[in-house]
């Protein structure tokens, strides 16, 4: 690999994971692979490849469905977010199935005039979450309006847990669920449920079957990470089998130079770090524009040769410093480790995450889709 930062991807890991996360589903329940930001940063084309047993793929935006198509992706894709009304003609041509929880969007659907197909829609319902979604107050009255539609089809009924990750007490998510099996019922007595039914992101999908419902709708978990700490005790209280999930990206660099300083040498913007002792310093080719959070400046650690090395200073836009006095053997050129293992030591999303003051969601979501992806094994 010539490249000064890159990712790393296990070719295998994202189908291992997807197994592990249908385990507990029903035989016929299908896996919609979440890859909205450019798949959690991993990718978007690099994991839709790997996924071959991913029956969907949603994604927030209607250009990250034009995305896929663009690959030649011809699963069903679902745009879990808003579709601004003057290319729902386009995201109909590309044949996305279609989030909708404005009236707005169905009555702009009725005045398209023939489409190649009717719209699939996927009616998402407000239980709790307090953001996309139709109130049950409003529910009868915009299922009755889609199917009024003859553009429109209803494909889907779907909802979204806000407190199912962040906690060990999941009363706040049986009442959202409790919300959404009434709103099944409405939907049941205006003239049956669509054939997708859909609730489980990855925590919802590891601890409680019955928000399996027809679709799995996972993102974290596929690309081997736990949706949180809560999670994980969450699943070891229920007694319940534990999902082995993978990693799947490392996120590597090179040294690009190698100096030594004087004791009570500053480094980096701000002279907020001052050698106390003579320091051999390591300049890493990454920053925060990379997706290098600036909070890690003066917290971080990277692996030189299997070994912690502390990121000293701030991080810049395209740089960042570490000392590698306790790596006397790195040179020039040496690969480092940003996330991910290198022998005995792993630098995982969840301790970046906890020394950046954020969730390992954000720290890979915002690694830059500039950088090259290599996919191993
Ligand atoms: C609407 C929706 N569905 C599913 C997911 C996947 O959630 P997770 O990554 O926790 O599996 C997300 C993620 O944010 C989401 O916003």
């Amino acid at each position: 690999m010539s490249s000064l930062v890159w990712i790393e991807l296990d070719a295998r890991a994202p189908g291992h994971n997807l197994a592990e996360l249908r385990r507990g589903a029903g035989a016929g329940a299908l896996a919609c692979a979440v890859v909205k930001a450019n798949a959690y940063g991993h990718g978007l084309a690099e994991i839709a490849r790997l996924v071959p047993s991913a029956d969907w793929f949603g994604v927030n935006s209607f250009e990250e469905g034009l995305a896929l198509r663009a690959l030649g992706e011809t699963r069903p894709v679902i745009v879990l977010g808003h579709v601004p009304v003057a290319r729902l003609r386009d995201a109909v041509d590309a044949d996305l199935s279609l989030t909708v929880f404005n009236r707005e969007t169905v009555e702009a659907l009725a005045r398209l005039a023939v489409l190649p197909r009717p719209a699939r829609l996927h009616v998402k319902v407000e239980t709790g979450t307090g953001r996309q979604g139709v109130l049950a107050a409003d529910l009868e009255g915009f299922i009755r309006l889609v199917r009024a539609t003859p553009n429109a089809a209803l494909e889907g009924l779907s909802t979204h847990f806000a407190n199912i990750e962040d906690t060990t007490d999941h009363s706040y998510a049986d009442a959202q669920l409790a919300r959404f099996s009434e709103a099944l019922e409405t939907v049941d007595r205006l003239g049956g449920r669509p054939p997708i039914v859909h609730t489980a992101c990855t925590a919802a999908a590891i601890l409680f079957p019955k928000t399996h419902f027809t679709m799995l709708r996972t993102g974290i978990g596929l690309y081997g990470l736990w949706p949180s700490r809560e999670t994980r005790i969450s699943v070891r209280e229920r007694g319940g089998p534990v999902p082995d999930l993978r990693p799947v990206l490392s996120w590597k660099t090179r040294l690009v130079q190698v100096k030594e300083l004087p004791e009570a040498s500053y480094v980096g913007y701000g002279c907020s770090y001052r050698t106390t002792r003579r320091t051999r310093v390591g300049v890493l080719p990454v920053g925060y524009a990379d997706g290098y959070d600036r909070a890690l400046g003066n917290r971080a650690h990277v692996l030189v040769r299997g070994r912690r090395s502390p990121v000293i200073g701030r991080i810049c836009m395209n740089l960042c410093m570490v000392d590698v006095t306790d790596v006397p053997e790195s040179r020039l050129d040496d690969e480092v480790v940003l996330l991910g293992a290198d022998g005995d030591e792993r630098i995982s999303a969840e301790t970046l995450a906890e020394w950046a003051g954020t969730i390992n969601y954000e720290v890979v979501s915002r690694i830059s889709p500039f950088l090259p992806r290599i996919v191993r094994g």
